[in-house]
């Protein structure tokens, strides 16, 4: 495996620098961090999606988040990925305070700094796979040429170096998720995150992914997954447990199997 994270509060565009050190809201060694970080969605009636949340994700981690449907996660992924803002609270990415960037910071760092997968891949049909991952690193500096080496590279790593040219509708679901991982990883984000990246696919087939997650992990990718499926956990190192909107668990993992017998 080549692929590997970034370093927390690295910027590639130069326009985004960590919070300085020693001041209050310094948290340059976390790459993710939420401190009581509260979502009200104003729908009528308004839904308290999430509750006081507080948390510090590290570099070099692999946490699973794991809860029912309608628990919380893909509201807190949104809110971890800069996505949406939270009605209370604070969340820190690389050490930065998300709720005083500008949209145009806030767009870097996304594209700096995060990769994301969702279960239903997002991949584009009529582009090869090369350039689906190449397209990883469209709003960075990087012309076209190394943008397609760095995207070789990837799909290398996630054992798809002999399908740069194919087309995603001539893959399986499993290799159209490792396109998508590759895209997440080819700008060595800081973390990425991925919701529910098992989701569309047969057990074998998301148990080789999660496999996949773990050797990026143990090459350096800090990697958050976002699952309801129990057996998710068997391969994160961490788990945080969400129930109705409130982290009620949060320890190794190995704690959480034996507590709820999974
Ligand atoms: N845009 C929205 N407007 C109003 N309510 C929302 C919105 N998005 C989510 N919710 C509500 O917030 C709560 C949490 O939803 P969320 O999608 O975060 O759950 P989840 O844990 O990801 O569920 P699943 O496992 O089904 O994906 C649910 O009650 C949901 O109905
Ligand atoms: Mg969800």
């Amino acid at each position: 495996m080549t692929v590997t994270s970034g370093p927390a509060g690295s910027s590639p565009h130069g326009i985004l620098a960590p919070s300085a050190p020693g001041s209050p809201n310094d948290s340059s060694e976390s790459v993710v961090r939420l401190e009581g970080v509260s979502k009200t969605y104003p729908s009528e009636p308004p839904v308290d999606a999430l509750k006081d949340v507080s948390f510090t994700v590290h570099e070099g981690e692999l946490v699973g988040i794991v809860g029912p449907s309608g628990s919380g996660k893909t509201t807190l992924l949104h809110l971890m990925g800069t996505l949406d803002r939270p009605t209370k609270g604070t969340v820190w990415l690389t050490g930065l305070e998300v709720g005083k960037l500008s949209d145009a910071e806030l767009s870097a760092l996304r594209a700096g700094r995060i990769g994301f997968i969702f279960q239903q891949f997002f991949l584009a049909e009529h582009q090869s796979v090369l350039d689906n991952v190449a397209d990883g690193l469209l709003y960075t500096a990087v012309p076209l040429s190394e943008r397609r080496d760095a995207a070789a590279r990837a799909l290398e790593s996630v054992g798809l170096g002999a399908k740069l040219s194919s087309l995603p509708t001539k893959l399986s679901g499993g290799q159209r998720q490792r396109v998508a991982i590759a895209r997440a990883l080819v700008g060595s984000p800081a973390v990425v995150l991925a919701d529910e990246p098992t989701g569309n696919l047969d057990q074998a087939t998301g148990a080789s992914i999660l496999e996949l997650f773990h050797e990026l992990n143990e090459a350096g990718a800090t990697i958050v997954v976002i699952t309801h499926d129990r057996a998710v956990a068997a391969w994160m190192g961490r788990i945080i447990q969400v129930l109705d909107g409130r982290v009620v668990s949060d320890g190794p993992a190995g704690e959480w199997k034996r507590a709820t017998g999974a």
